[in-house]
């Protein structure tokens, strides 16, 4: 099942805060649409709301075009703004926004431009899937023996234009036997590993089990976990990693028990921007998703909630920084910087 898909001048997106109880592929047809759907968290995933966004580009020009084939390259920066605007933490989303920014200033004057934008988000698309391909293979390499590992949050193919980069490596490393079992953490509060890694696994036949957030040092403890698995929203150019909230003290009781951490993602995930994780927008989302439950409330009336989406694990805590380029041992400024030159 594809969680993104261009159907008959249409984007199609799998409803991913239905899943895994319900199926269902919501259709958008303007831009104002697609980033209400990206901020809604319909789509989620780094590479994916990058590849959208790239996709709602394509309908923000086609309405553009048709209000004023002269002006529409003045008023397609409100969409692009607003698709920027959507959520702040995945630099991918930005990094898809410049690549059609520049598809956008190579469409001669007076031209139909959907078709040749359409051509550019197909390109993300596919690149996306076959750079995934190409991480599975290189982190799978990093696993030597049959083992035991953790991921976190949802870096598969839902959250990519296919494949999944962390469930990537882990979908690789299955099959050549080199991972005997999951354990995924369910992903407080809005539950993308109890309700898509857990499902992305059970239906690629992968063993998983899920585990309460708060269990992940203890599995660790048993000492059968060699790896922490995990994608990536952002990597500043000294190679801290932001990632789902949850991230961080994986790494921490990783590095405690002598267990590895593998970061997986795309170069387009890396940003040279970013000086440190302290310059990485942390996207704060409402208390009331802490606060309550399946639509009940679970904290006494009067409790506040503070709810950081995402955290930022330091570069020293991270054993392998694996991208379609190649892996990057122990990251840091010198050795990104080495990786982005090479391409
Ligand atoms: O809030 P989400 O579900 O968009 O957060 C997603 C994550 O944190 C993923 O781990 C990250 O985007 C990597 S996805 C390949």
């Amino acid at each position: 099942m594809d969680a993104i898909a261009w159907h008959d001048g249409a984007l199609a997106l799998l409803d991913q805060r239905l899943l895994p109880g319900e199926s269902v592929t919501r259709r958008y047809t303007d831009c104002a649409g697609v980033a209400d759907a990206i901020r809604d968290m319909v789509v989620r995933g780094a590479p994916a709301i990058g590849v959208t966004a790239a996709y709602g580009v394509v309908l923000a020009a086609r309405q553009r075009y048709a209000e004023s084939p002269a002006a529409w390259r003045e008023r397609i920066e409100a969409d692009l703004d607003r698709l920027t605007a959507s959520r702040p933490t995945a630099v991918n989303l930005g990094w898809a926004l410049d690549r059609m920014r520049g598809a956008i200033g190579a469409i001669p004057a007076n031209i139909d431009p959907e078709p040749a934008l359409l051509d550019a988000a197909r390109t993300m698309h596919a690149e996306d899937v076959a750079a995934n391909r190409r991480m599975g293979e290189l982190g799978a390499a990093l696993i030597e023996s049959r083992c035991e590992v953790i991921t976190h949050c949802n870096a598969g193919a839902l959250a990519t234009a296919g494949y999944g980069t962390a469930l990537g490596v882990i979908r690789a490393a299955h099959a050549a036997g080199r991972i005997a079992h999951v354990f995924a953490g369910e992903t407080r509060p809005w539950l993308q590993g109890a309700r898509l890694t857990a499902w992305e696994l059970v239906e690629a036949g992968i063993p998983v089990s899920l585990i309460a957030d708060g269990a992940a040092a203890w599995a660790m403890r048993q000492g059968r976990v060699r790896w922490v698995i995990v994608g990536a929203d952002r990597i500043a150019a000294n190679g801290d990693v932001a990632n789902k909230i949850g991230t961080c003290s994986l790494a921490v009781s990783a590095r405690h028990h002598g267990v590895r951490f593998m970061v997986v993602a795309p170069t387009s995930t890396i940003d040279p921007g970013c000086a440190s994780g302290a310059d990485i927008p942390i996207e704060m989302r409402g208390e009331d998703e802490l606060l309550s439950h399946a639509g009940a409330r679970v904290a006494p009336a009067g409790a506040g909630a503070w709810n950081p989406v995402f955290d930022v694990t330091p570069a020293a805590l991270i054993d392998a920084l694996v991208t379609e380029r190649g892996v990057v041992q122990a990251p840091d400024r010198e050795r990104i910087a080495a990786l982005l030159a090479d391409g």
